[in-house]
């Protein structure tokens, strides 16, 4: 048992050092295929290899035998492996390739190995809930057809995969609950991603301003230690973006105004940060806002009253904080509980006078001290071409993000 732990942990070592690796260049492939084997295809070949790599020298505990019946060249038979033709517009459209992997809450315990390159065709890559450690193998930017990559609830380790930003088909993208670190490196925000989690990781270093490039509609950044602005940026992603969470993301500035242009946002969740100031009457104008969350942050002054109207406000919760006034039709939205410990009177489970008159001695926040990057939005493009999206995918693509999300305190 403990040489098996040494093992496991040396192998994740060894993984992690040759993370970089290109496949095929030169590293002997170490998985021999029987010659008399014929299979339909050398893409189909080169999946066994893969595969076969995986479970015999990458793999080291299965406890739901998932990879039990990979065995022999049939690939597409074998469990959490899907085969499909491939999508019109590829050069090779029709041919039968591994198009998908899901092995969702296997439980399995290994390391990602440099051959997963092999499975050039892949369009779903689901491995959330399992053990694999290790760096996210650079070779995977083969993967020109990935449209999800979800590898949340692992053992990953190193700085963001930066692997992630080449891959040209990339919508989802789903990273949490591993123990990647350092700074998100600004050219995601440039990536057309649809989604992005990235919640629960060492990431540190401020968002960058390019924040509200991101066409993305779903982002999730929360339990890092970001630090710095909340990105005014934000305010590009007016017609895109529906729920944002930067829960305890250790950010310290005001609340830009520009949030109020995302109209389209229905949860905006900037909870348990070290935001300060106001809370800016511009918010009044996410119009289809229903759950609005600023509790545990360093806010003053009143709720506007222009929030607590919004129509499809379901939800706002304001509690810890310095609030000093709140529009009696706030009791509409702010749930019982919701605004307690603030500086507001009349109201049950308040701060103590002591705590609020200090607060209040001390000068006023200047939000431009924080020096956070304006946004100035430029005047409105002509009208965009028709989506060039290609037509109906292969049918082994289930729903998008049918992934079930590793068990998350957020939802
Ligand atoms: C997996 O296979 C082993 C050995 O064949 C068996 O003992 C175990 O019960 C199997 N586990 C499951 C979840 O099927
Ligand atoms: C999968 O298994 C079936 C029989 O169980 C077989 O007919 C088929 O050829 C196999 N497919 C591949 C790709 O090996
Ligand atoms: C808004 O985002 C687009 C990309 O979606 C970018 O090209 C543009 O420069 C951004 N505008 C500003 C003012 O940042
Ligand atoms: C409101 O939202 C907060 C956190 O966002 C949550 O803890 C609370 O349960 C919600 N209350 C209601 C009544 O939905």
């Amino acid at each position: 048992m403990r040489k098996a732990l040494l093992q496991l942990f040396l192998l994740c070592f060894l993984a992690a050092a040759a993370g970089g690796e290109a496949v095929g260049e030169g590293a002997e492939l170490a998985v021999v295929v029987d010659p008399s084997w014929r299979f339909p295809s050398q893409r189909l070949r080169d999946a066994y290899v893969a595969l076969q790599t995986w479970k015999q020298q990458a793999i080291f505990s299965d406890p739901r035998n998932l990879t039990a019946d990979w065995v022999g060249p049939g690939v597409c038979n074998y469990t959490g492996i899907f085969c499909a033709p491939l999508p019109r517009g590829d050069p090779s459209a029709g041919e039968l390739a591994v198009a998908g992997i899901d092995l969702n809450h296997g439980d399995i315990a290994g390391y990602l190995p440099t051959e997963l390159g092999l499975l050039a065709d892949l369009a779903l890559l689901h491995l959330n809930s399992n053990r694999f450690c290790g760096l996210v193998p650079a070779s995977l930017r083969r993967l020109r057809l990935l449209v999800e990559l979800d590898l949340s609830n692992n053992r990953l380790v190193g700085a963001f995969p930066a692997v992630v930003l080449d891959l040209p088909a990339l919508k989802f993208l789903d990273l949490r609950f591993n123990d990647f670190e350092g700074a998100i490196p600004m050219e995601l925000f440039d990536r057309p991603l649809d989604a992005i989690f990235l919640n629960h990781n060492r990431l540190r270093s401020p968002l960058p301003d390019n924040f509200g490039n991101s066409p993305a509609s779903v982002i999730v950044l929360a339990d890092n230690s970001f630090g710095g602005c909340l990105p005014a940026s934000l305010g590009n992603m007016s017609s895109t973006l529906n729920e944002i969470l930067l829960i305890n993301s250790g950010l310290d500035s005001c609340v830009p105004p520009e949030v109020g242009m995302l109209r389209e946002v229905t949860v905006f969740d900037v909870s348990f940060n070290a935001l300060v100031g106001p809370l800016p009457q511009q918010v009044a104008g996410m119009r289809k806002v229903e759950q609005l969350d600023v509790a545990h942050n360093r806010l003053s002054g009143a709720v506007p009253e222009a929030i607590c109207a919004l129509p499809r406000l379901k939800n706002l919760t304001i509690s810890d904080n310095y609030f000093a006034g709140e529009p009696p039709s706030c009791a509409r939205v702010v749930p019982a509980d919701g605004d307690r410990q603030n500086c507001l009177p009349n109201r049950p489970a308040q701060r103590t006078p002591q705590q609020c008159a200090a607060f209040y001695s001390q000068p006023p926040v200047d939000c431009a001290a924080f020096q956070c990057k304006p946004f100035v939005p430029v005047p409105p493009l002509p009208p965009p071409p028709p989506p060039s999206y290609p037509g109906p995918l292969p049918p082994v693509y289930p729903m998008p993000y049918a992934s079930p999300p590793p068990p998350s305190h957020y939802r």
